[in-house]
Protein backbone atom coordinates (compact mmCIF):
# COMPACT_ATOMS: atom_id res chain seq x y z
CA UNK A 1 0.00 0.00 0.00
CA UNK A 2 2.39 2.84 -0.94
CA UNK A 3 2.58 4.71 -3.80
CA UNK A 4 -0.05 7.02 -5.86
CA UNK A 5 1.97 6.57 -8.44
CA UNK A 6 0.58 2.59 -8.93
CA UNK A 7 -2.75 3.90 -9.52
CA UNK A 8 -1.91 6.69 -11.81
CA UNK A 9 0.55 4.46 -14.06
CA UNK A 10 -2.93 2.24 -14.82
CA UNK A 11 -4.58 2.98 -17.25
CA UNK A 12 -4.46 1.23 -20.61
CA UNK A 13 -1.62 1.14 -22.67
CA UNK A 14 -1.69 3.65 -25.65
CA UNK A 15 -3.76 2.46 -28.44
CA UNK A 16 -5.86 0.26 -25.72
CA UNK A 17 -9.46 0.59 -27.38
CA UNK A 18 -11.70 0.29 -24.19
CA UNK A 19 -10.34 1.82 -21.14
CA UNK A 20 -12.20 1.10 -18.30
CA UNK A 21 -9.62 1.50 -15.64
CA UNK A 22 -10.22 5.00 -14.33
CA UNK A 23 -13.98 5.11 -13.34
CA UNK A 24 -14.37 7.74 -15.93
CA UNK A 25 -17.34 8.85 -17.94
CA UNK A 26 -17.56 7.42 -20.93
CA UNK A 27 -19.69 9.63 -22.34
CA UNK A 28 -17.73 13.05 -22.54
CA UNK A 29 -18.30 16.75 -21.02
CA UNK A 30 -21.62 18.19 -21.90
CA UNK A 31 -20.83 20.16 -24.78
CA UNK A 32 -21.87 23.58 -23.08
CA UNK A 33 -18.87 22.75 -21.11
CA UNK A 34 -16.45 22.50 -24.25
CA UNK A 35 -18.08 25.75 -25.18
CA UNK A 36 -17.32 27.66 -22.12
CA UNK A 37 -13.78 26.02 -22.01
CA UNK A 38 -12.42 27.00 -25.01
CA UNK A 39 -13.90 30.33 -24.70
CA UNK A 40 -12.11 30.63 -21.68
CA UNK A 41 -8.83 29.67 -23.25
CA UNK A 42 -9.09 32.63 -25.35
CA UNK A 43 -8.76 34.56 -22.27
CA UNK A 44 -5.74 32.41 -20.95
CA UNK A 45 -4.06 35.56 -20.59
CA UNK A 46 -5.68 36.13 -17.72
CA UNK A 47 -5.63 35.10 -14.05
CA UNK A 48 -8.96 33.05 -12.92
CA UNK A 49 -10.87 34.15 -10.38
CA UNK A 50 -8.97 32.58 -7.24
CA UNK A 51 -11.94 32.81 -5.15
CA UNK A 52 -13.87 30.90 -8.41
CA UNK A 53 -17.16 32.78 -6.70
CA UNK A 54 -19.40 32.02 -9.71
CA UNK A 55 -18.65 28.80 -9.57
CA UNK A 56 -18.89 28.11 -5.67
CA UNK A 57 -22.19 30.25 -6.00
CA UNK A 58 -23.44 27.69 -8.62
CA UNK A 59 -22.40 25.20 -6.38
CA UNK A 60 -23.90 26.76 -3.50
CA UNK A 61 -27.47 27.20 -5.08
CA UNK A 62 -27.40 23.69 -6.46
CA UNK A 63 -26.93 22.68 -2.62
CA UNK A 64 -29.30 25.14 -1.16
CA UNK A 65 -26.48 26.46 1.24
CA UNK A 66 -24.55 29.59 1.39
CA UNK A 67 -21.85 30.63 -0.98
CA UNK A 68 -19.07 30.51 2.32
CA UNK A 69 -19.83 26.88 2.46
CA UNK A 70 -18.06 25.84 -0.40
CA UNK A 71 -14.58 26.04 -1.89
CA UNK A 72 -13.58 24.47 -4.62
CA UNK A 73 -10.14 22.48 -6.02
CA UNK A 74 -8.07 20.73 -7.92
CA UNK A 75 -10.10 17.83 -8.51
CA UNK A 76 -11.98 15.97 -4.25
CA UNK A 77 -8.47 14.69 -4.34
CA UNK A 78 -6.77 17.93 -3.42
CA UNK A 79 -9.15 18.82 -1.35
CA UNK A 80 -8.88 15.79 0.44
CA UNK A 81 -5.54 16.69 0.82
CA UNK A 82 -5.83 19.98 1.53
CA UNK A 83 -8.48 19.32 4.63
CA UNK A 84 -6.21 16.47 6.12
CA UNK A 85 -3.31 18.51 5.74
CA UNK A 86 -4.87 21.05 8.00
CA UNK A 87 -7.37 19.44 10.16
CA UNK A 88 -4.88 16.26 10.76
CA UNK A 89 -1.41 18.33 11.23
CA UNK A 90 0.37 17.61 14.77
CA UNK A 91 -0.12 19.70 17.74
CA UNK A 92 2.01 22.48 18.83
CA UNK A 93 3.59 20.22 21.27
CA UNK A 94 4.10 18.19 18.30
CA UNK A 95 1.34 15.66 19.64
CA UNK A 96 0.26 13.24 16.41
CA UNK A 97 -3.34 13.04 15.46
CA UNK A 98 -4.96 9.70 14.26
CA UNK A 99 -7.19 9.92 10.82
CA UNK A 100 -9.60 6.98 10.97
CA UNK A 101 -10.84 5.13 7.80
CA UNK A 102 -12.10 1.68 6.57
CA UNK A 103 -10.15 -1.09 5.37
CA UNK A 104 -9.40 -0.12 1.72
CA UNK A 105 -10.45 3.26 1.94
CA UNK A 106 -9.51 5.65 -1.53
CA UNK A 107 -5.88 5.70 -1.27
CA UNK A 108 -5.66 9.49 -0.89
CA UNK A 109 -6.90 9.47 2.16
CA UNK A 110 -4.27 7.68 2.92
CA UNK A 111 -1.68 9.94 1.37
CA UNK A 112 -3.41 12.94 3.10
CA UNK A 113 -2.99 11.37 6.54
CA UNK A 114 0.62 10.85 5.89
CA UNK A 115 1.24 14.08 4.24
CA UNK A 116 -0.34 15.96 7.44
CA UNK A 117 1.94 13.80 9.96
CA UNK A 118 -1.30 11.75 10.84
CA UNK A 119 -1.14 8.41 11.88
CA UNK A 120 -3.88 6.53 9.44
CA UNK A 121 -5.57 3.74 11.05
CA UNK A 122 -8.27 1.56 9.56
CA UNK A 123 -11.35 -0.62 10.63
CA UNK A 124 -11.92 -3.69 9.01
CA UNK A 125 -14.36 -4.31 6.93
CA UNK A 126 -16.35 -7.42 5.95
CA UNK A 127 -13.41 -8.72 3.07
CA UNK A 128 -14.20 -10.06 -0.59
CA UNK A 129 -17.03 -10.93 -1.96
CA UNK A 130 -18.84 -14.37 -2.56
CA UNK A 131 -21.06 -15.68 -5.01
CA UNK A 132 -23.62 -15.03 -2.95
CA UNK A 133 -23.07 -11.51 -1.14
CA UNK A 134 -21.34 -8.09 -2.02
CA UNK A 135 -17.79 -8.00 -0.43
CA UNK A 136 -16.49 -5.49 1.70
CA UNK A 137 -19.12 -4.58 4.26
CA UNK A 138 -18.80 -1.33 6.37
CA UNK A 139 -20.14 -1.52 9.88
CA UNK A 140 -20.49 1.70 12.02
CA UNK A 141 -19.27 0.07 15.02
CA UNK A 142 -16.14 -1.18 13.48
CA UNK A 143 -15.55 2.29 13.22
CA UNK A 144 -16.48 3.81 16.57
CA UNK A 145 -14.52 0.89 18.03
CA UNK A 146 -11.39 2.55 16.45
CA UNK A 147 -11.78 5.90 17.79
CA UNK A 148 -9.11 7.38 20.81
CA UNK A 149 -8.74 10.47 22.29
CA UNK A 150 -6.11 11.00 19.12
CA UNK A 151 -8.75 10.95 16.57
CA UNK A 152 -9.00 13.93 14.30
CA UNK A 153 -10.79 12.96 11.53
CA UNK A 154 -12.91 10.25 10.27
CA UNK A 155 -12.78 10.25 6.92
CA UNK A 156 -15.16 8.25 4.41
CA UNK A 157 -15.72 7.40 0.52
CA UNK A 158 -19.32 6.87 0.31
CA UNK A 159 -19.32 4.94 -2.12
CA UNK A 160 -16.14 3.53 -1.62
CA UNK A 161 -13.28 3.41 -4.23
CA UNK A 162 -12.25 0.63 -4.79
CA UNK A 163 -14.48 -1.31 -2.46
CA UNK A 164 -17.98 -0.21 -3.78
CA UNK A 165 -19.63 -0.19 -0.35
CA UNK A 166 -21.31 2.40 1.31
CA UNK A 167 -22.84 2.99 4.58
CA UNK A 168 -26.56 3.58 4.20
CA UNK A 169 -28.73 6.93 5.89
CA UNK A 170 -29.24 5.21 8.70
CA UNK A 171 -25.89 3.36 9.03
CA UNK A 172 -24.25 7.45 9.02
CA UNK A 173 -27.00 8.52 11.19
CA UNK A 174 -26.19 5.89 13.97
CA UNK A 175 -22.43 6.87 13.02
CA UNK A 176 -22.74 10.63 13.53
CA UNK A 177 -24.41 10.51 16.70
CA UNK A 178 -22.27 8.58 18.40
CA UNK A 179 -18.84 10.82 16.80
CA UNK A 180 -17.40 13.14 19.54
CA UNK A 181 -18.22 16.34 18.30
CA UNK A 182 -14.62 17.37 18.52
CA UNK A 183 -13.94 14.58 15.51
CA UNK A 184 -14.29 15.72 12.25
CA UNK A 185 -15.86 13.79 9.68
CA UNK A 186 -14.71 13.91 5.60
CA UNK A 187 -17.25 12.36 3.58
CA UNK A 188 -16.16 11.79 0.34
CA UNK A 189 -18.98 11.33 -2.36
CA UNK A 190 -17.25 11.23 -5.54
CA UNK A 191 -19.74 9.18 -6.70
CA UNK A 192 -22.31 10.84 -5.57
CA UNK A 193 -24.47 11.19 -8.64
CA UNK A 194 -24.74 7.73 -9.51
CA UNK A 195 -25.67 7.00 -6.12
CA UNK A 196 -27.89 9.38 -5.11
CA UNK A 197 -31.15 7.41 -6.87
CA UNK A 198 -30.94 4.87 -4.66
CA UNK A 199 -33.03 4.15 -1.66
CA UNK A 200 -30.08 3.16 0.98
CA UNK A 201 -28.08 5.93 -0.08
CA UNK A 202 -28.00 9.61 1.83
CA UNK A 203 -25.48 12.58 1.57
CA UNK A 204 -25.50 14.12 5.48
CA UNK A 205 -27.81 17.14 4.22
CA UNK A 206 -30.80 14.42 4.16
CA UNK A 207 -29.98 12.48 7.19
CA UNK A 208 -31.94 13.41 10.97
CA UNK A 209 -28.78 14.26 12.63
CA UNK A 210 -26.67 17.16 13.63
CA UNK A 211 -22.69 16.91 13.40
CA UNK A 212 -20.74 20.15 14.22
CA UNK A 213 -17.65 19.01 12.38
CA UNK A 214 -19.47 17.21 8.64
CA UNK A 215 -17.22 18.33 5.60
CA UNK A 216 -18.52 17.03 2.41
CA UNK A 217 -16.43 16.17 -0.46
CA UNK A 218 -17.56 16.04 -4.27
CA UNK A 219 -16.05 16.24 -7.57
CA UNK A 220 -16.66 17.03 -11.44
CA UNK A 221 -14.47 13.84 -12.55
CA UNK A 222 -17.60 11.54 -12.68
CA UNK A 223 -20.75 12.12 -13.67
CA UNK A 224 -19.79 15.66 -15.16
CA UNK A 225 -17.16 13.97 -17.48
CA UNK A 226 -14.83 16.75 -16.72
CA UNK A 227 -11.48 14.44 -15.09
CA UNK A 228 -9.11 16.33 -16.80
CA UNK A 229 -9.87 19.50 -15.62
CA UNK A 230 -9.66 18.83 -12.42
CA UNK A 231 -12.45 20.31 -9.86
CA UNK A 232 -13.49 19.09 -6.97
CA UNK A 233 -15.92 20.61 -3.89
CA UNK A 234 -15.79 20.97 -0.33
CA UNK A 235 -19.03 21.98 1.68
CA UNK A 236 -19.17 22.18 5.38
CA UNK A 237 -19.97 24.88 8.37
CA UNK A 238 -18.22 27.83 7.09
CA UNK A 239 -15.47 28.48 9.37
CA UNK A 240 -14.00 25.17 8.38
CA UNK A 241 -14.25 25.59 4.76
CA UNK A 242 -12.66 28.79 4.96
CA UNK A 243 -9.41 27.46 7.32
CA UNK A 244 -9.06 24.61 5.01
CA UNK A 245 -9.72 26.48 1.84
CA UNK A 246 -6.85 28.78 3.13
CA UNK A 247 -3.95 25.78 3.07
CA UNK A 248 -4.67 25.61 -1.05
CA UNK A 249 -2.15 26.95 -3.46
CA UNK A 250 -3.58 30.15 -4.61
CA UNK A 251 -5.13 30.87 -8.48
CA UNK A 252 -5.18 26.55 -8.59
CA UNK A 253 -8.74 26.17 -10.32
CA UNK A 254 -7.53 27.06 -14.07
CA UNK A 255 -10.51 29.83 -15.86
CA UNK A 256 -11.23 26.68 -18.29
CA UNK A 257 -12.22 24.85 -15.25
CA UNK A 258 -14.09 26.98 -13.48
CA UNK A 259 -16.46 28.16 -16.99
CA UNK A 260 -16.54 24.07 -17.73
CA UNK A 261 -17.92 23.29 -14.64
CA UNK A 262 -20.31 26.46 -14.33
CA UNK A 263 -22.09 25.05 -17.77
CA UNK A 264 -21.71 21.98 -16.95
CA UNK A 265 -23.78 22.91 -13.68
CA UNK A 266 -25.86 23.86 -16.25
CA UNK A 267 -26.71 21.50 -18.06
CA UNK A 268 -28.21 18.61 -16.05
CA UNK A 269 -29.88 16.88 -18.65
CA UNK A 270 -26.08 15.68 -20.17
CA UNK A 271 -25.37 14.60 -16.56
CA UNK A 272 -28.71 12.82 -16.17
CA UNK A 273 -28.61 11.19 -19.59
CA UNK A 274 -24.80 9.66 -19.34
CA UNK A 275 -25.49 8.39 -15.07
CA UNK A 276 -28.75 6.29 -16.28
CA UNK A 277 -26.58 4.95 -19.02
CA UNK A 278 -23.75 4.27 -16.72
CA UNK A 279 -26.65 2.24 -14.30
CA UNK A 280 -27.86 0.00 -17.22
CA UNK A 281 -24.42 -0.92 -18.33
CA UNK A 282 -23.74 -1.41 -14.18
CA UNK A 283 -27.10 -3.65 -13.96
CA UNK A 284 -25.84 -5.28 -17.31
CA UNK A 285 -22.15 -5.96 -16.27
CA UNK A 286 -23.50 -6.99 -12.73
CA UNK A 287 -25.95 -9.76 -14.63
CA UNK A 288 -23.23 -11.56 -17.10
CA UNK A 289 -20.89 -12.06 -14.30
CA UNK A 290 -23.01 -12.99 -11.88
CA UNK A 291 -23.75 -16.00 -14.84
CA UNK A 292 -20.73 -16.77 -15.02
CA UNK A 293 -20.49 -17.81 -11.29
CA UNK A 294 -18.10 -14.62 -10.66
CA UNK A 295 -18.10 -13.24 -7.69
CA UNK A 296 -18.41 -9.45 -7.43
CA UNK A 297 -19.74 -6.41 -5.55
CA UNK A 298 -22.52 -4.16 -6.88
CA UNK A 299 -22.25 -1.11 -5.23
CA UNK A 300 -23.62 2.16 -6.24
CA UNK A 301 -20.14 3.96 -7.93
CA UNK A 302 -19.75 3.77 -12.11
CA UNK A 303 -17.85 0.38 -11.49
CA UNK A 304 -17.88 -3.19 -10.31
CA UNK A 305 -15.14 -5.01 -8.08
CA UNK A 306 -14.57 -8.54 -9.07
CA UNK A 307 -13.06 -11.46 -7.27
CA UNK A 308 -10.70 -13.93 -9.25
CA UNK A 309 -9.17 -15.86 -7.05
CA UNK A 310 -6.10 -15.74 -8.49
CA UNK A 311 -3.39 -12.74 -8.97
CA UNK A 312 -4.51 -9.84 -10.91
CA UNK A 313 -2.02 -9.09 -13.08
CA UNK A 314 -2.83 -11.82 -15.80
CA UNK A 315 -6.05 -11.23 -16.08
CA UNK A 316 -5.15 -7.55 -17.07
CA UNK A 317 -2.75 -8.71 -18.98
CA UNK A 318 -5.31 -10.50 -20.64
CA UNK A 319 -8.36 -8.01 -21.16
CA UNK A 320 -5.47 -5.60 -22.46
CA UNK A 321 -4.80 -8.55 -25.31
CA UNK A 322 -8.49 -7.78 -26.39
CA UNK A 323 -7.83 -4.20 -26.10
CA UNK A 324 -9.74 -3.56 -23.07
CA UNK A 325 -7.74 -2.03 -19.73
CA UNK A 326 -8.77 -2.92 -16.48
CA UNK A 327 -7.54 -1.63 -13.26
CA UNK A 328 -5.42 -4.06 -11.03
CA UNK A 329 -5.69 -3.34 -7.01
CA UNK A 330 -2.26 -3.84 -5.61
CA UNK A 331 -2.19 -0.14 -4.05
CA UNK A 332 -5.19 -1.67 -1.84
CA UNK A 333 -3.36 -4.82 -0.74
CA UNK A 334 -6.13 -6.45 -3.05
CA UNK A 335 -4.09 -8.50 -4.86
CA UNK A 336 -6.77 -11.17 -6.55
CA UNK A 337 -9.58 -8.32 -7.30
CA UNK A 338 -9.73 -6.02 -10.31
CA UNK A 339 -11.99 -2.87 -11.09
CA UNK A 340 -13.63 -1.95 -14.43
CA UNK A 341 -15.57 0.91 -15.13
CA UNK A 342 -18.77 0.86 -16.54
CA UNK A 343 -18.31 1.56 -20.11
CA UNK A 344 -20.77 2.72 -23.19
CA UNK A 345 -23.04 0.34 -23.99
CA UNK A 346 -20.64 -0.91 -27.12
CA UNK A 347 -17.90 -1.00 -24.42
CA UNK A 348 -20.06 -2.90 -22.07
CA UNK A 349 -20.67 -5.43 -24.95
CA UNK A 350 -16.69 -5.43 -25.56
CA UNK A 351 -16.07 -5.77 -21.81
CA UNK A 352 -18.75 -8.56 -21.49
CA UNK A 353 -17.16 -10.62 -24.60
CA UNK A 354 -13.69 -10.73 -23.43
CA UNK A 355 -14.81 -11.70 -19.99
CA UNK A 356 -16.29 -14.89 -21.57
CA UNK A 357 -12.90 -15.96 -22.23
CA UNK A 358 -11.13 -14.42 -19.75
CA UNK A 359 -12.57 -15.34 -16.81
CA UNK A 360 -13.62 -18.97 -17.47
CA UNK A 361 -10.40 -20.22 -16.24
CA UNK A 362 -10.33 -18.29 -13.00
CA UNK A 363 -11.16 -19.90 -9.64
CA UNK A 364 -13.65 -17.94 -8.41
CA UNK A 365 -16.03 -19.48 -10.94
CA UNK A 366 -15.70 -22.99 -9.40
C1 LIG B 1 -13.62 7.80 -3.74
C2 LIG B 1 -12.92 8.81 -4.56
N1 LIG B 1 -12.68 10.00 -4.03
C3 LIG B 1 -12.05 10.96 -4.72
C4 LIG B 1 -11.61 10.74 -6.01
C5 LIG B 1 -10.82 11.81 -6.67
O1 LIG B 1 -11.42 12.38 -7.71
P1 LIG B 1 -10.95 13.79 -8.28
O2 LIG B 1 -9.67 14.17 -7.64
O3 LIG B 1 -10.80 13.56 -9.73
O4 LIG B 1 -12.04 14.73 -7.93
C6 LIG B 1 -11.84 9.51 -6.62
C7 LIG B 1 -11.37 9.25 -7.99
O5 LIG B 1 -11.36 8.17 -8.49
C8 LIG B 1 -12.52 8.52 -5.88
O6 LIG B 1 -12.76 7.32 -6.39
Amino acid sequence: MSSIASSAAAGPPPGMKVRLSSNESPYGPSPAAIRAANEAVAEGHLYPDDQSVELRQAIADEAGRPIEEVSVGNGSAALLMDALAYLARPDEDGTVGEVLAFERSFVVHRLGARNAGARYVEAPDGGPATVERNGYARDPEALLANVTDATRVVVIDNPGNPTNQHLSGAELTTLLAELPDRVTVLLDEAYHDYASGDPSYATYGELDVDHPRVLVTRTFSKAHALAGLRIGALTGPADLVAAIDGWRARFNVTAPSQAAAIASIGDRDHLDTGVARTLEGRARMTEHLRELGVPLTAGLGNFVTIELGTASQPVVDAYAQHGIGVRPLQPYGMLEQIRVSVGTPAEVDAFLAASDEVLAEVPSRS
